[in-house]
């Protein structure tokens, strides 16, 4: 029998290049969209509601064709949604910042002079890590389960602590696992009793539509709206962009909440900006609302791309590491990412196999804060950017330097 370093070494052998880690789309999904770039001519500056693009007024919050089409992706009614700029982080930050220096109108104060706290899940996406303790504030991790957050664990540390000033999960589809939020947990998050009287629920709802498939998919829940009818109207932000629908990082971030936190956050932006950018929102529009199907349309084209990549990596997952126990994965149905656990501490050993064999994959540690996974285990896999015949090759290549690893590992134990 070939044993796990000559698999490895075969591998490394075939001077491989290919590259795991990257969460964009594939350029055959930009393709999808390359008609944004020509869908408005020089006759298009007036909106249908006469709103001339070229010009400042508009408002703080989006153009009323964006804020509309937005809020039917959130479930939400216009007056709801703000449309923005280029990238939900982006909003995340806007709104973190505004809670940090001023308070969300809930609050007794500005966050930043209480040493405030946010419950992340873990493992979790690396740039709200960033985000966060960018802006300084101390991350509580709690579990990331197959429906969603461990409420139990956020139920507790909420109620314990008034400096706990919220939760920033993604709720539908996470990265890296791809769980969805179950309608139970959601309606516990909506009607929890919090020690701060402004605990606030941050949804970065960047995959809400991210279907693989027609026939199975999860059902994305209405947090705003729950929370509303717990008796908690002003309790959530649900963000979203189309940066994994349109262009990556060049089209348009968006948030919903209440009435009155859009009215609100709407003044503290009115400070910094006279508006976002009102032609990059038209055409977005306009391009949407033409696509064959509208935006459902589009994401199910994307999933014909998208959904054999996954697939690739449960086939060569399932037949190379199988009933070995060497190594559990997620095999989400909608999403951009897949979550992969080795059963032994042994994640930074793998990646590092991997880079050696051709096989780029996200740093070990990077699902965690702080870069540190305490189990040495979890690594994200992103199939979405290699073309599919690479996949199947690089999850090989992933399988055999799992072997190899645990291999060595308890050579080491022995
Ligand atoms: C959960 C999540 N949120 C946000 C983003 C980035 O979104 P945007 O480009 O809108 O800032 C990503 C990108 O990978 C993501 O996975």
């Amino acid at each position: 029998m070939t044993s796990a370093r000559d698999t490895y070494e075969a591998f490394k052998a075939r001077g491989l290049k290919l590259n795991m880690q990257r969460g964009q789309p594939s350029d055959a999904d930009f393709d999808l969209s390359n008609g944004l770039l020509s869908i408005l001519t020089d006759r298009d500056y007036r909106t249908p509601g006469g709103l001339d693009l070229r010009n400042y007024p508009g408002g703080v919050a989006g153009i009323p064709e964006a804020r509309a089409l937005f809020g039917r992706y959130l479930d939400l009614p216009p007056a709801q949604v703000i449309v923005w700029n280029n990238a939900s982080l982006e909003l995340q930050g806007h709104v973190l910042t505004w809670a940090l220096l001023k308070g969300l109108p809930r609050s007794n104060g500005p966050w930043a002079a209480q040493r405030p706290k946010i419950i992340v899940t873990v493992p979790g996406y690396d740039r709200h890590f960033l985000l966060l303790e960018t802006l300084g504030f101390e991350l509580v991790t709690v579990p990331m389960q197959p429906d969603g957050p461990d409420l139990d664990a956020i139920e507790r540390i909420a109620a314990e602590d008034a400096s706990v000033k919220g939760v920033l999960f993604v709720p539908t589809y996470s990265n890296p696992g791809g769980e969805t939020l179950s309608p139970d947990k959601a309606a516990r998050l909506a009607r929890l009793e919090a020690a701060a009287p402004d605990f606030t629920i941050f949804a970065d709802d960047a995959y809400r539509v991210h279907h693989l498939f027609d026939d199975e998919r999860d059902t994305a829940v209405n947090l705003v709206a729950l929370c509303a009818a717990a008796g908690h109207p002003d309790r959530c932000f649900v963000f979203a962009s189309t940066s994994k629908i349109t262009f990556a990082g060049a089209g348009l971030g968006f948030l919903g909440s209440s009435e009155a936190n859009v009215k609100a956050l709407s003044a503290w932006l009115n400070a910094q900006s006279i508006g976002p950018n009102k032609i990059e929102q038209y055409r977005h529009v306009r391009f949407l609302e033409a696509y064959p199907g509208g935006l459902e349309g589009l994401m199910r084209d994307h999933a014909r791309l998208i959904a054999p990549k996954f697939q690739a990596v449960y086939d060569t997952l399932e037949r190379e590491l199988g009933g070995s126990g060497l190594a559990r994965w997620t095999t989400p149905r909608g999403g951009y990412f897949i979550s992969l656990d080795t059963t032994l501490p042994v994640a930074d050993r793998v990646v590092r196999l991997a880079e050696e064999a051709g096989v780029s994959l996200t740093p070990a540690g990077a699902t965690y804060p702080g870069g540190r996974d305490p189990n040495n285990s979890n690594i994200r896999i992103a199939p979405t950017r290699p073309p599919l015949e690479e996949v199947g090759v690089a999850m090989q290549v992933v399988a055999a330097c799992i072997r190899l690893a645990s291999e060595e590992y308890r050579a080491r134990q022995d």
